[in-house]
C-alpha cells in the first residue's frame, strides 16, 4: 500500500500491485505540476489557509471514487448489481478518470481562462491526448485506446453513462471533495456534510428506465438537503467573497495589461507566457508545452518583476496585488451600471478610471450552471448533452419499494432555494474614490 496522509481523508490509500497504474499517474509530470497550483488561487488573501493545491484535491477525488465503488459493490439486488456492473468492469477507467480530471487547470485558472480565451477544460483534453505528455503515454502504456476513453468520460462523451455520471452529477465525488476540502483549509464553518453517512446511504434505482445512482429515501433526506446547502454558503462567503473578489480582478487587469504591452511590442513576453498572451485558441497544441511550465511561481515572479515596470499602470497593478492594497467594493444591486460607470469616469481623470471594474459573480444553488458548461464540447451532440444535463441537474432519492423521488419535490428546504441564483453585483474602486463613490451612491 502507498499511504498518503491528507486533512480531509486522514489516510487515502493506493494498492502497489493492483492500483499500480494510479500511483504512475501521480508522479507524472503533468500531475506533480498542480502541487504549485493553488486549489483556491487568491482566497488566501481572504482567508489565509487556504493554501491548499489541486494535486492534494485530485488525490482526495480520486480516493473518494474508490470509497465510492467500494460502497457499491455492497449494494444488494440482482438487478442493481446488473446496472452497477459498468461501473465495476472500468473501474480503473473510472479511478483514472477522477485523478485527472483537474489536470488542465492553470496558475490563476478563471483570469488566465479570459486572457488566453481556452477553458481548463480544453487544456484537460489536450493533456490526455497529446502523445507527448507523460499522462498519454502512461494511460497508453496501460492500455491501448486508454487516454481516448479517459478523457471522454471527462468530456462527458463515453457511451458508458454510469461512469459519467459517477464523475461529474449534483452527487460527484469531485464536490464531495472540493467542499470538505476548502471548508476545512479556508477554516469557514460552512460547506461541511457528513460524507460517511453520504457514502453509507449511496444506493442505485432508476428514474424514467434510467439507472441512477442516488441516496436511500429515509436516511439520505437529511444529508443530501445538507450537501445542496453546504454547496450554497460555500459560493456565498468563499469562492464569491468580495476580497478574493478584489483580488482576482487586480489580476485580470494585470494580465491584460502585461498582454497589451507585449503586443505593442512595449514589452517582451517572458518565457512560457506567450501562451498566455500570443497564442490564439487554435494553436493550443502548438503552445500546450509552454502551459505545461505556467504555475502560481511563475507569475507571482513576474508580478514581482513587474513592480518595476517603466508602464505606471502594470507597475501600480502589481504592487496592489503584492501588497494587498486591494480594492474597495460596494454592493450595486438593482443600480444602473452604465451610468454608474460613465459618471466614476468623467468624474475621476485617469489613472484612476483604471481601477474601476464591476464584478457580477453568479451560480444557482442547485440547477448548476457550472455542469451545464463542462458538458459542452467540441465534439459533442447537442440532443445528447441536453439530455445528460437534466438527468445529472437532480439529486434522487429511492424508497423501499424503489420508487425514486427528486429532492426538491421531498425537501421544502430545497424546494425553497431551487433555481435561485447566488448571485452579487459589485462595484470595485481605487480607497482614491471612496468619497466620490460615496456622494454618487447616497
Ligand atoms: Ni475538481
Amino acid at each position: 500500500m502507498k499511504v498518503f496522509r491528507d486533512p480531509v481523508h486522514d489516510i487515502i490509500n493506493f494498492d502497489k500491485v493492483q492500483e499500480n497504474y494510479i500511483l504512475d499517474l501521480i508522479d507524472s509530470k503533468e500531475m506533480q505540476r498542480l502541487r504549485r497550483i493553488r486549489q483556491l488561487g487568491l482566497s488566501s488573501y481572504t482567508y489565509p489557509g487556504a493554501e491548499h493545491s489541486r494535486f492534494a484535491h485530485s488525490l482526495g477525488t480520486a480516493f473518494l471514487m474508490k470509497r465510492v465503488i467500494e460502497r457499491l459493490q455492497r449494494v444488494r439486488g440482482k438487478q442493481e448489481k446488473q446496472w452497477l456492473q459498468e461501473i465495476f468492469d472500468n473501474q480503473d477507467l473510472v479511478l483514472c478518470s477522477a485523478l485527472l480530471h483537474d489536470i488542465g487547470h492553470g496558475p490563476f485558472s478563471h483570469a488566465i481562462e479570459d486572457v488566453m480565451g481556452v477553458k481548463h477544460e480544453v487544456w484537460t483534453m489536450q493533456i490526455i491526448n497529446n502523445p507527448d505528455t507523460e499522462v498519454h503515454e502512461l494511460l497508453e502504456t496501460y492500455k491501448p485506446g486508454f487516454a481516448k476513453e479517459v478523457a471522454d468520460v471527462i468530456a462527458r462523451v463515453h457511451p458508458c453513462e454510469m461512469v459519467v455520471k459517477l464523475l461529474s452529477s449534483q452527487l460527484d465525488v469531485d464536490r464531495f471533495d472540493y467542499l470538505l476540502r476548502d471548508s476545512l483549509m479556508t477554516g469557514v464553518g460552512y460547506g461541511k456534510f457528513d460524507l460517511e453517512w453520504m457514502i453509507n446511504t449511496l444506493t442505485i434505482g432508476q428514474v424514467d428506465g434510467v439507472p441512477e445512482i442516488g441516496l436511500n429515501l429515509d436516511k439520505g433526506l437529511s444529508i443530501a438537503e445538507d450537501f445542496v446547502v453546504a454547496r450554497y454558503y460555500m459560493y456565498k462567503h468563499v469562492y464569491f467573497h468580495k476580497t478574493t473578489r478584489s483580488a482576482e480582478i487586480i489580476t485580470r487587469k494585470i494580465l491584460n495589461r502585461a498582454k497589451e504591452l507585449i503586443i505593442s511590442k512595449e514589452m517582451e513576453c517572458p518565457p512560457y507566457l506567450d501562451v498566455l498572451f500570443l497564442s490564439k485558441p487554435e494553436d493550443k497544441e502548438k503552445f500546450l508545452p509552454s502551459y505545461l511550465e505556467l504555475d502560481d511561481n511563475i507569475l507571482w515572479h513576474w508580478f514581482h518583476q513587474w513592480v518595476n515596470s517603466n508602464d505606471k499602470l502594470l507597475s501600480n497593478l502589481c504592487d496592489k496585488l503584492l501588497n494587498r492594497k486591494l480594492l474597495k467594493s460596494r454592493d450595486i444591486s438593482g443600480i444602473n451600471v452604465v451610468n454608474l460607470i460613465s459618471h466614476l469616469k468623467v468624474l475621476e481623470k485617469p489613472p484612476y478610471g483604471d481601477f474601476i471594474a464591476v464584478d457580477n459573480p453568479s451560480t444557482s444553488s442547485y440547477k448548476d450552471p457550472y455542469i451545464s458548461k463542462r458538458t459542452r464540447s467540441e465534439t459533442d451532440d447537442i440532443e445528447k448533452d441536453k439530455e445528460q444535463r437534466e438527468a445529472t441537474e437532480q439529486i434522487f432519492l429511492f424508497d423501499t419499494s424503489k420508487k425514486h423521488f427528486e429532492l426538491a419535490r421531498k425537501s421544502p428546504i430545497i424546494f425553497a432555494i431551487r433555481d435561485q441564483t447566488i448571485e452579487q453585483q459589485r462595484l470595485y474602486y481605487p480607497v482614491e474614490l471612496q468619497e466620490t463613490v460615496d456622494t454618487l451612491l447616497k
